[in-house]
């Protein structure tokens, strides 16, 4: 067990409102029982005596907040980047999702994905695994040993994939539920079931009235996808000749926020209704930019959601997106708006590293209770950076460093890391 009182001290900073950032240059980070108890410059007599660990001239951020990946996809980064999504879909997903089936291969290549996730700046991440009940508990057990905290989701697909991956629509609910029996029993501290349709066009509408069912059951939250490409909105029509809008085909199953949690990838075409309803419902939008451009999706309106007030986070979505590292992920998010701005729509300014920074911190953390900020009573998620690689000839302040991780920084740069006061093994 940590101790119940430590203080990290070092240049800390996070998001004071989503166009600010709060620093505490050489500050005191203050964790008690797996909370943040304040940030302070000096730090006070009454917690004197308790463990200091000292991070010299390194940035203490957030721990980052990746709202959508596929575990599964972390085997092609970076493959077949050529195609656009539904193929894409077809010719790479599908078969590669296909073999984790074999338990044997899903170990080595979730191996791979929770290495890589525990040493990346990511503290929290919504997950989707594949169809396969085994291997999924697999990849939870594996997410559980890495100390992060996460949402895991057995997929469902019952049409319009191929015969070798796809689910009867009985066994698909079914299996659901087996899952979710098998991973209660396990009692993880910080993975947790996550209903995860993959997306309407692989979901019949019996399937989505068995999934509502196994919601309130076990009142579950749900991921999945909405309005990510022209060619799966047009399917969506034809699928779902009785919905508004692509949204409106989970809201009517009541599998679109209200009172089921729900993070949707992507809405790069989500009309005004569709925003409408995301913002009644309180329905949780994962930004995925480089997965946007790789499979020639597009580039979602985000500063649109931001001026409505409505909850954005940053999703890596592997393998759509080539990396698991968000600081890519914030990055490309400014650099698409910027393009965005420039060829599509000069009305929605470009975005700025304060508001990538915190939709990939606060924004995304709220999906998660408290979480993403170093306020009092936040969970204690942190992050430790160490910019020295990236060598500069003259001292720069603490916002210019930071930004300039947000563009350079990886995996190399992160000294230590910790989730709800517990350091991460990197
Ligand atoms: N839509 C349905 N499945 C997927 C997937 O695996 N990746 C992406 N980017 N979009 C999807
Ligand atoms: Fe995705």
């Amino acid at each position: 067990m940590h101790e119940p009182v430590f203080i990290l001290k070092g240049n800390i900073i996070y998001s004071k409102n989503i166009t600010e950032f709060e620093v505490c240059e050489h500050g005191y980070l203050v964790c008690r029982d797996g909370k943040v108890e304040g940030v302070y410059q000096t730090l006070p007599f009454r917690l004197g005596g308790n463990p200091v660990r000292d991070f010299g001239d390194c940035l203490i951020i957030p721990g980052l907040v990746d709202l959508h990946v596929h575990a599964p996809q972390y085997s092609y980064r970076g493959l077949g980047m050529d195609m656009e999504l539904l193929d894409w879909l077809e010719v790479n997903t599908f078969p590669e999702e296909a073999k984790f089936e074999e338990l044997d291969y899903a170990e080595k290549a979730y191996r791979i994905f929770a290495d890589s996730m525990r040493k990346s700046a990511t503290t929290r991440a919504c997950i989707f695994a594949t169809v396969h009940r085994p291997a999924t508990i697999l990849l939870m057990d594996l997410m559980e040993e890495t100390g992060l905290d996460t949402f895991v989701g057995k997929v469902n697909m019952d049409r319009n994939c191929p015969e070798y991956i796809q689910e009867e629509t009985q066994e698909s609910a079914d299996e659901t539920v087996e899952w979710i029996k098998d991973v209660l029993h396990k009692k993880y501290a910080n993975t947790r079931p996550i209903l995860t349709p993959r997306f309407i066009p692989s979901c019949t509408d019996d399937l989505m009235e068995e999934l509502k069912k196994i919601q309130i059951r076990y009142s579950l939250p749900l991921q999945s996808h909405l309005s990510e490409n022209p060619s799966e909105i047009e399917w969506v029509k034809e699928l779902c000749p009785w919905s508004e809008f692509y949204g409106d085909a989970y809201d009517r199953f009541g599998l679109f926020g209200a009172d089921c949690p729900t993070v949707m990838a992507h809405c790069v075409y989500s009309d005004d209704r569709e925003i409408a309803r995301m913002k009644e419902n309180g329905v949780f939008i994962a930004h995925c930019p480089e997965s946007n451009m790789n499979v020639s999706s597009g580039i979602a309106p985000v500063r649109r959601f931001l001026e409505e007030g409505m909850h954005v986070g940053i999703g890596s979505d592997v393998a759509g997106g080539s990396t698991e590292n968000l600081f890519r992920a914030m990055a490309h998010a400014v650099q698409s708006s910027k393009l965005r701005w420039r060829l599509q729509d000069n009305t929605l300014e470009a975005l700025k590293a304060e508001e990538v920074f915190y939709m990939a911190t606060k924004g995304g953390g709220e999906f998660f209770g408290q979480v993403g900020s170093f306020e009092p009573g936040y969970e204690f998620d942190a992050v430790v950076l160490d910019d020295s690689r990236l060598r500069h000839p003259q001292p720069l302040d603490l916002k210019s460093r930071l930004e300039r991780m947000i563009y350079l920084a990886d995996e190399r740069d992160i000294r230590a890391k910790f989730v709800k006061g517990q350091e991460v093994r990197l």
